[in-house]
């Protein structure tokens, strides 16, 4: 564990107040809980970083957007990162917003320079149960994330990796990471201060396997459609199943 050389951490670093992820390390796009890389002090947008809103044709970046796609609503960072050429570690401090006791973590990937969609997995969803439905300090540690699959970059590649948190009703906060990929003894070292699972009583994260099954048949007991539902959108009704680690 401690040999690990590179982590992503998404941690707030502020007492609890609002709530939102935060990147501690190796660094994030920027602090999109308030600003869009606009405000004085912050990185220039680069011209043709990839926006989320049009308004006149023009891209925008509005702040305070973390629920909007692809990072959030900060464009393409400057100051990049360095992580590991093989893939490393990530760790998420994900209980910065209510309604998290369970919420669903995307790992994704996006390539080069300005990647134009996130679309590579770098690990299957999984779910995490927090101590309380309410803010809750702590975090969990990854600490071997693999690439994409087929995907073998070089040193001095770029890419972006984009951290997705979705609530019980599906609402997403999206994170994002810009990073050159670089061979591990150049990476920031991670330690146990920088990538942890927390045990403690109030801030004690555990995970859960998610899995999905078809349906056995519409009327199986367990489970009640909605009629509407089941008419409008015949390809919803898959059902996952929470599995105990
Ligand atoms: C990049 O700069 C922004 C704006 O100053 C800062 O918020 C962010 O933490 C920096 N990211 C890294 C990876 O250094
Ligand atoms: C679009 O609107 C923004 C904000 O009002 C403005 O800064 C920009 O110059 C406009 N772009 C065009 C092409 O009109
Ligand atoms: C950045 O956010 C501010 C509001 O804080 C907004 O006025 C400005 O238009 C945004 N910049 C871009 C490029 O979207
Ligand atoms: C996503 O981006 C990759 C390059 O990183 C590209 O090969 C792929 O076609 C894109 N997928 C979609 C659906 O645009
Ligand atoms: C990666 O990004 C850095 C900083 O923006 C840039 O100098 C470098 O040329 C990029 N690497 C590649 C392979 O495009
Ligand atoms: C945190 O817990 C997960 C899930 O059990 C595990 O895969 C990971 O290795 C743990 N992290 C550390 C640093 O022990």
């Amino acid at each position: 564990m401690l040999s690990l050389r590179s982590i992503v951490v998404l941690a707030a670093t502020c007492a609890i107040a609002s709530a939102h992820t935060v990147i501690t390390y190796p660094g994030w796009r920027g602090d999109n809980i308030h600003t869009n890389g606009t405000e004085p002090g912050s990185v220039n947008i680069i011209p043709g970083s990839l926006g989320i809103t049009y308004t006149n044709g023009t891209l925008g970046f509005p702040y305070g957007m973390q629920w909007m796609y692809p990072c959030g609503g900060m464009p393409t960072s400057r100051n990049r990162t360095k992580w590991p050429v093989g893939g490393g570690a990530i760790a998420i401090q994900p209980g910065w917003f209510p309604g998290h006791s369970l919420a669903l973590i995307y790992l994704n990937m996006g390539y080069g320079n300005e990647p134009l969609n996130m679309s590579h997995t770098m690990l299957p969803v999984f779910q995490i149960v927090g101590p309380s439905n309410l803010e809750y300090p702590g975090t969990i540690c990854l600490p071997q994330v693999p690439l994409p699959a087929n995907f073998t970059p070089a040193i001095g590649d770029n890419a972006t990796i984009q951290v997705i948190e979705a609530a019980q009703h599906g609402a997403s906060l999206y994170n994002c990471v810009d990073i050159t990929f670089a061979d591990p003894k150049d990476v920031e070292e991670v330690t146990p201060q920088n990538c942890f699972n927390s045990s403690g009583a109030n801030d004690k994260i555990t995970f859960n396997n998610v899995f999905t099954s078809a349906l056995v048949s519409a009327g199986s007991a367990s489970v009640r459609l909605n009629t509407y539902a089941s008419v409008l959108a015949p390809s919803l009704l898959s059902l996952a199943a929470w599995v105990w680690l």
